[in-house]
């Protein structure tokens, strides 16, 4: 069949290269958007007079049509067809005939695709959201019902100083509110309409950019008809928000595989987010974690692939940027997935707090408190330091730990050293004390807590 562009040329393509041309593959995800945007045009064009409002009428309800066949399967996208504005396009002038032709009046695919491509990812910057806020509620609950649970904090994976869990579960919650505000912040510049730039120079027709932009709930139009076709920042900025998005998951992911272990056993996923072995029978696995951790490296891609289709492009529209298509989709879709897996995994997810206060008991994490103990006792830090250092060397020697040094021990490294040592090397009051503002005392967590609560 010729095509719908066959102007200059018979349109007569080869048919390799019509099928590596053709975009419907993978753009007919943007139906919705794509008749919405035709609506709103139909509508403006009408409003100007550029076509008559009985034309538009008709335009619009057999759109309204179009995208309800789609929805229900009455109307199959067409593979052969070109992409999925050729598609709806040759639809309707199937339907309504010659006013069907009308729609395309002061409009190019340029301007149209870039146009689908914001709608898109508007709607999908606020599902991604409501998916984030999901994630941090549970981050948040999972804390709020084991506020008081110790575990090792660690630094270069050893142990470091005492922490709570829920500070620990509060830290990722505090990467995922960040998530939020990029998205929020990436979809400023994403509610821009590109609408009504036209092939790539603007239109000599009357046309009402802003009333077409604000049908399409659009914060405003951009102001060069250049820039607007050939701009995809916003796509490049949505998958480096996702791609951080990514890494949090990831991080995230490490741990729980981590803590799943049997070295760990901090946790322990739901069967329903685990799995077995073939031929293991005794294998629970954390999958779900791990292809979490695993599919960051495709979103990364993503983001490298399009920076690097775009880099070089001369303006305005290049063939090339068809290719923005499958790495923002398949970034969009491997971060929903991924979140919506992450946060029931949260919510089903055991904490074995004895096992992590046991572990807690290990590695000296007191030391800090025993030289801040000493430097209450009126030592200079760094004295304080080399003793409490001395008594771990001590400890290690003898099997001990400092919570069963006995007070004469004590005594034989430092003098100063009275019975409320015991106190001050307590864990739970290790962690009690460091009540500084963000610290991992029980009152900074309620107050993480209720930022966040409040946040949301
Ligand atoms: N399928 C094309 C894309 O995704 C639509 C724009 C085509 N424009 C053109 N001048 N060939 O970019």
């Amino acid at each position: 069949m010729a095509k719908m562009w066959a102007g200059r040329t018979d349109g007569k393509v080869n048919s390799l290269a019509d099928s590596f041309n053709s975009s419907i593959g993978f753009d007919k995800k943007l139906y919705k958007q794509d008749i919405q945007g035709s609506m709103a045009h139909a509508a403006m064009l009408s409003k100007q007079g550029i076509i008559a409002f009985d034309e538009a009428d008709t335009i619009i309800s057999a759109l309204t049509q179009i995208l309800e066949d789609i929805e229900s399967g009455a109307l199959e996208i067409d593979p052969k067809s070109e992409d999925i504005h050729m598609f709806v396009e040759q639809v309707l002038t199937e339907r309504i005939g010659a006013t069907g032709k009308k729609l395309h009046t002061a409009r190019s695919r340029n301007d149209q695709v870039a146009l689908d491509m914001r709608l898109y990812l508007r709607d999908f910057a606020d599902k991604v959201t409501d998916d984030l806020k999901t994630l941090v509620t549970e981050l948040k609950d999972k804390a709020k019902a084991n506020i008081d649970v110790i575990m090792p904090g660690y630094t270069h994976l050893q142990h470091a100083q005492p922490v709570l869990f829920s500070h620990h579960m509060l830290a990722y919650a505090m990467m995922f509110i960040r998530d939020i505000q990029r998205i929020a912040d990436c979809r400023k510049r994403i509610n821009v309409s590109p609408i009504g730039s036209c092939a790539l120079a603007g239109t000599t027709y009357d046309t009402d950019r802003s009333f077409e932009a604000e049908k399409l709930g659009f914060d405003g139009i951009c102001l060069n008809s250049l820039d607007g076709v050939s701009d995809r920042d916003f796509c490049v900025e949505m998958l480096s928000a996702l791609s951080l998005v990514m890494m949090h998951l990831s991080r995230l992911s490490e741990e729980l595989i981590l803590w799943s272990s049997q070295e760990f056993s901090f946790v322990e996923m739901s069967d329903s987010y685990s799995t077995g072995s073939s031929i293991m029978p005794q294998k629970k696995n954390p999958d779900m974690a791990e292809l979490c951790r695993g599919k960051t490296g495709r979103v990364y891609g993503d983001l490298m692939g399009l920076l690097t289709t775009l880099k070089g492009l001369p303006l305005a529209y290049n063939k090339d940027m068809q290719e923005d298509k499958e790495g923002v989709f398949d970034a969009c879709d491997t971060v929903t997935i991924c979140l919506e897996v992450m946060a029931p995994m949260i919510r089903t997810m055991k904490v074995n707090a004895d096992a992590m206060a046991k572990a807690a008991c290990k590695g000296f994490m007191n030391a800090t408190d025993l030289a801040d103990y000493l430097v209450v006792k009126g030592l200079p830090f760094r004295d304080a330091y080399k003793i409490s250092g001395s008594v771990v060397a001590y400890c290690i020697q003898n099997g001990k730990i400092l919570e069963t040094l006995s007070l004469e021990e004590y005594k034989d490294f430092c003098t100063a050293i009275e019975k409320d040592v015991y106190d001050a090397i307590d864990l739970k009051n290790c962690v009690s004390r460091r009540n500084s503002e963000g610290g991992t005392s029980i009152g900074s967590v309620k107050k993480q807590i209720k930022y966040i609560e409040e946040t949301l």
